[in-house]
Formats: C-alpha cells, sequence, structure tokens
C-alpha cells in the first residue's frame, strides 16, 4: 500500500486539529486506502491526494479539502526535497554543513542590463540596479538578507527554481556545488565571488545564442539597435575595496575578450589581487600579445573555452563566423601555457553524437568539462527567426522590442527535448556507452542523461510530432 510521508499525516492532522473537523478512525484510515467497489478488497492507494478530495467531499469538508490537500502536497514535497538533498550530500554534491547554497552569501553576479543578482540562474531576485545603485549598497540590501533568510529554510521560491529543479532530479552538475568553493568565506560579510555578464560585444553569432550576448546576432540576425552598456568607469571605481577580497572572478559576455570595460577590470585585478583566479569564458577566437601580457600579471587567469564539437564542419554549422582552424590553434598554445581550464559544450541536436570526441579531447589533456543545458534559444524564440518561434518580440533588458525583419533562412531546431522519444532514447543508448570515463567527466554525462531522460518524461503533449 502506498503511504503518506509521516510529514504529510502529520500536517493533515495538525489542520484537522485547528480546524476542529472530526473523522472516525475508519474515515481516516480510508484516506490511505481505497475500497475496490466491485469486489470490496482494499486497493493501493495511487493518488493519494486525489484520495484526500474525495474523503474530504464525501463527508462534507469541501473547503477543508483545499487547504489539507495543499498541505499535504507541501509536505510530501519538503519530504522529497529532505531525501534528494541527503542524497547528493552522499555524494559530495552539496555540502553536509548549512547552508544548502553559499552564493547569497559570498557572491554577487553583474548582467548586462544593469541587474545585480547573486548568481547566474536566479535573475529573478535582484538585489538591485546598476547605476541606480551602488555596488556597496547591493551588497548590504534587505533583498539579499531575505534570499539568505528563504534558502535556511529551504525555500527556493525566491527564484532559486532551477537550483531545486535539479535537486530533485539529483544534477550532478547543480551550480549550487560551485559555490562550496566559498564555504569557508561565508561570514566575512565580502563577497569572495564576482561573475561579470555584462559584455555584450560578440563576433559570433551561433545558433543557440541571443542578440542579448552577440552584438553580431543583435545586428545582423535580429535587426535591432545596439544595447546601451549600464556599466562605466565609476563601476570600475566602487569594486576597488572588493577586489581585495575576491577569491574567484568570473567573465562571460558576450566575448570577453571584446569588452573594454573587462580590460580595465583586470588592470584593477592585477594591481590589487594578482593571485586572483580568474575564468574568463570565450569563443577562443582572439588571442594576442594583450592576452599574453595579461597572463603574466595575473598568474591565475585561465579560459573556459567553448567549443561545442571538434569537428570542422559542425563547429562552423553552430558556432557562426567561427573559423575551426584558428580556434584549434588556440587551443593547443592555451594547453601549452597551461592556460586551458576547461571545455564547455552544448549539447544539441546538431553535435549529440560527437559528445565523446569532447570528453575524449578533455580527458586526454586534463581538462574539466562543463556541459550546458541547452532548453531554447538564450532570450527566447522568435518569431521569423526561429522555427517555431511564438512571439515576434525580443526582450532588451528593459522593454519588449518588435522584431521587424524575418529571416529567409530559419535557424532549425536545435534543442533536444524537440526530438521524438525514440531518438532521445537512442541518445540514452548512445551516452550510457560513455560511463567507463573515469570521474569528473562520468559524473558530467551522468549529468546529461539526466537532462535528457527529463526531457523523455515530458508530456508527450509537449513534444513536436508527438500524439
Ligand atoms: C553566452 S556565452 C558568452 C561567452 C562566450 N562568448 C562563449 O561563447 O563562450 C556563455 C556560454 O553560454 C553558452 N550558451 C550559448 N547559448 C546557450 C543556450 N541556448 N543554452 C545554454 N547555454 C548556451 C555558450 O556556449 C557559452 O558556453
Ligand atoms: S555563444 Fe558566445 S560566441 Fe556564440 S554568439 Fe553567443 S556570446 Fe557569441
Amino acid at each position: 500500500m502506498t503511504n503518506f510521508p509521516q510529514k504529510a499525516i502529520d500536517e493533515f492532522l495538525k489542520i484537522k486539529i485547528e480546524k476542529g473537523l472530526i473523522f472516525t478512525e475508519e474515515q481516516f484510515k480510508a484516506m490511505s486506502v481505497r475500497i475496490n467497489p466491485q469486489t470490496g478488497d482494499i486497493d493501493e492507494v495511487d493518488n493519494p491526494v486525489d484520495t484526500v478530495i474525495r474523503l474530504c467531499e464525501t463527508y462534507g469538508y469541501k473547503d477543508f479539502a483545499e487547504s489539507a490537500v495543499d498541505a499535504m502536497q507541501k509536505a510530501s514535497e519538503r519530504t522529497e526535497l529532505l531525501e534528494k538533498i541527503q542524497i547528493l550530500t552522499e555524494q559530495n554534491i552539496i555540502d553536509k554543513e548549512p547552508p544548502v547554497c553559499c552564493a547569497p552569501y559570498t557572491s554577487l553576479n553583474f548582467d548586462s542590463t544593469g541587474n545585480v543578482n547573486v548568481c547566474c540562474y536566479n535573475r529573478q531576485h535582484v538585489l538591485g540596479r546598476y547605476p541606480e545603485r551602488t555596488i556597496r549598497e547591493m551588497w548590504n540590501s534587505t533583498e539579499r538578507k531575505d534570499l539568505i533568510k528563504a534558502l535556511s529554510k529551504l525555500d527556493f521560491t525566491k527564484g532559486c527554481e532551477l537550483c531545486y529543479k535539479g535537486i530533485l532530479t539529483l544534477n550532478k552538475n547543480i551550480l549550487i556545488k560551485k559555490f562550496n568553493i566559498g564555504r569557508a568565506h561565508i561570514n566575512n560579510d565580502m563577497p569572495t565571488n564576482m561573475d561579470f555578464e555584462f559584455g555584450t560585444i560578440c563576433n559570433y553569432e551561433c545558433i543557440m545564442c541571443g542578440g542579448k550576448w552577440s552584438s553580431s546576432i543583435r545586428k545582423n540576425r535580429e535587426k535591432l539597435p545596439p544595447l546601451t552598456a549600464s556599466y562605466d568607469e565609476a563601476f570600475v571605481e566602487q569594486l576597488k575595496e572588493f577586489i581585495p577580497h575576491l577569491l574567484t572572478a568570473n567573465f562571460l559576455g558576450g566575448e570577453p575578450f571584446l569588452t573594454p570595460l573587462y580590460y580595465k577590470i583586470w588592470d584593477c585585478m592585477a594591481e590589487l589581487n594578482p593571485q586572483l583566479q580568474i575564468l574568463i569564458t570565450s569563443n577562443g577566437s582572439i588571442f594576442n600579445k594583450r592576452i599574453e601580457n595579461l597572463f603574466t600579471r595575473l598568474p591565475n587567469m585561465r579560459i573556459l573555452l567553448s567549443i561545442d564539437s571538434l569537428t570542422e564542419t559542425t563547429y562552423n554549422f553552430i558556432r557562426k563566423n567561427g573559423n575551426f582552424a584558428s580556434v584549434s590553434q588556440t587551443i593547443d598554445k592555451l594547453i601549452q601555457m597551461n592556460r586551458l581550464h576547461s571545455l564547455l559544450f552544448c549539447p544539441m541536436i546538431q553535435n549529440i553524437y560527437e559528445t565523446h570526441k569532447i570528453v575524449d579531447f578533455c580527458y586526454k589533456n586534463k581538462l574539466t568539462l562543463y556541459i550546458n543545458t541547452v532548453y531554447g534559444p538564450l532570450g527566447s524564440k522568435i518569431k521569423g527567426i526561429h522555427e517555431n518561434g511564438k512571439s515576434p518580440y525580443v526582450w532588451n533588458g528593459q522593454t519588449m522590442e518588435k522584431i521587424t525583419h524575418t529571416n529567409d533562412v530559419l535557424i532549425p531546431e536545435f534543442c533536444l527535448d524537440t526530438l521524438p522519444i525514440e531518438k532521445l532514447e537512442k541518445i540514452l543508448e548512445y551516452l550510457d556507452c560513455l560511463l567507463f570515463y573515469p570521474d569528473p567527466y562520468k559524473t558530467s554525462i551522468e549529468g546529461l542523461i539526466n537532462v535528457v531522460k527529463g526531457f523523455i518524461s515530458k508530456p508527450t503533449s509537449a513534444r513536436p510530432g508527438q500524439v
């Protein structure tokens, strides 16, 4: 017989007592069982929530049904959450000490609209916007304290839903893992990590990217005017009090090596905290003396290189404007200089069967492998640009702008979750064959397998080409 988690029953009883409702022992027992109308036997309960609704309605407690079901659902979800946290703790993905996530204690993320958050997944809980608020004000903000309070109660509703989903699906590549690095510093009251994500200038037009990240996509694909920058030299001045306390800093974009203000920040970092661990996510298209000079001044500056394919034709198709031969040379140079930290891979319809090549390259060259989850184009699907695009509008950070131009050639589907189940099952078979790699590669592949399994379990109505 399916039982409710004890916590759900406790919750039910609590409300029952508070509301002064009287169920007989028999009636209460009926909550967790069902009588087979034909045989009179007791059946298993396949849906406990339905059983409660039936019970409450049968005995005239209609109003009560909603709150009871809601409370039981919540208690049940919490039990599942605690169980999954326990599993991830045993696998050293989540730390055994609270807090469950250190990001609100240690980290600031600066996005291209000027908004400041604690991490790149939580765009909803904004600490403030530069230049309206100073970095110091945002760090001291009640918004940050509210997030700390919520997460200390394992409440993920303040914008932390992606990590909540990650826990429930036992995703071993969960973002929470990254922030454990600052755990020893949660009482410092100074950020130890900063993510700079405000570069929007990019020379590439990757099929899965959007105009908020690439000025070339914005100009050539979306036909929109350039975005205006929120950050300025005064921002770099404000950063100076924080830089000496940082342990890690990440730079994304756009293409970081095309972002002028980043060079100013790196100059400050070289002066105030030269040992800082700096990770730059780059498309690898730019490598010159200026960058070599930065490497000399910042000995712990390393590159995460987005590659997506090690086959020339696939690479050039996905990473439009890219030159595979030149990026390969840069990769070789960075490996020689011990400056290549990792490869980043976006598994998509076009490259999923090349996963083994990327894993193998990382394994042989002792590089970390990061696998991005592609749920759709960055930003959103746009009518006239993407196949099955829904809206002709694009969010520019402040308003919705209408795209007037439509391309002659649509960007094809690239998300794995648009594939029919049989194809996803074949992909799972292929990925299963890669599990012989040792950790950390095995864990990354398992993460990808879980993502594909998640796509398979999506309702069939949400899947194109399915009944
Ligand atoms: C927006 S790019 C900016 C940095 C740099 N231009 C690059 O390509 O590495 C940051 C990362 O996001 C990834 N990315 C791009 N489009 C994505 C999508 N639709 N879903 C998930 N990740 C995506 C890129 O592959 C890259 O690793
Ligand atoms: S993924 Fe990176 S390289 Fe590609 S267009 Fe977007 S910002 Fe540029």
